[in-house]
């Protein structure tokens, strides 16, 4: 549980904040010096995303997108632009939205929203959106906010739509990283939080393929 690991929350937020100002705007800066492993990201997450995409009497639709924690915007250029036909962008560093309306090119038009804001304060618009994605930024979040917000993301689901969440686990617990000030839950508190939040898992899948030396990442789409 994040409350035995966060002492005090208004600082555990303000650390966050001020740790990713300083961080470059680029697909190194948003991967903490991985950016050699953005295409192996990527291309699970676009195998993992068709299955739901597919065509069937359940298929999500592919309307428009919500990007959660998105930085500069490297999952929205080459994961969700290609495969919607809009995007909305949410993340509380002004200057990775402002890199992304020059990183995204000309697809980027398709960008509806830059939304500024603490994922903790932010609710989707209602029946608005076929995918919520959220990857490496739940660690940023209370156990509370983030129960919180996956209820608020349950309610901007448009029909068969889905909230995908993929991020790092850790082994056992919930471990504290102060220089950025986030925690890595392991995958039962993962799974209990989305629980709590009212949605229900569809499909979970580790990442393959990723440095032995990082923490395992999975992926979980849930409604
Ligand atoms: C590790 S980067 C991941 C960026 C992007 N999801 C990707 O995979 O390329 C974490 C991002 O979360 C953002 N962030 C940190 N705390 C946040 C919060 N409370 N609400 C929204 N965004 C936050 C940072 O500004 C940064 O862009």
């Amino acid at each position: 549980m994040t409350s035995e690991v966060v002492e005090d929350e208004m600082e555990f937020y303000s650390k966050a904040e001020k740790y990713w100002k300083d961080v470059p705007p680029t697909v190194d800066g948003m991967l903490g010096g991985y950016g050699h492993i953005s295409s192996i990201d990527i291309n699970s997450s676009k195998k993992f995303l068709l299955k739901f995409l597919r065509d069937g009497p359940n298929r999500t639709g592919t309307a428009c997108a919500l990007d959660c924690g998105a930085g500069i915007g490297r999952i929205t250029k080459r994961l969700l632009l290609p495969l919607f036909k809009a995007v909305d962008m949410v993340d509380v560093t002004e200057d990775f939205l402002t890199k992304a309306r020059t990183y995204l090119g000309e697809e980027g038009r398709r960008v509806r929203n830059y939304f500024c804001c603490g994922l903790q304060d932010f609710s989707p618009e209602p029946n608005s959106y076929d995918v919520i994605w959220i990857q490496w930024v739940i660690g940023h979040l209370t156990d509370d906010h983030l129960s919180d917000f996956l209820k608020r993301c349950k309610v901007g689901l448009r029909p068969n739509g889905i909230v995908v969440i993929k991020d790092n686990m850790a082994q056992e617990g919930v471990i504290m990283d102060d220089v950025d000030s986030s925690v890595c839950r392991d995958l039962d508190v993962v799974r209990m939080i989305v629980r709590r939040a009212g949605l229900n898992l569809l499909a979970e899948e580790r990442q393959e393929n990723f440095p032995d030396e990082i923490y395992h990442v999975y992926t979980f789409a849930m409604r």
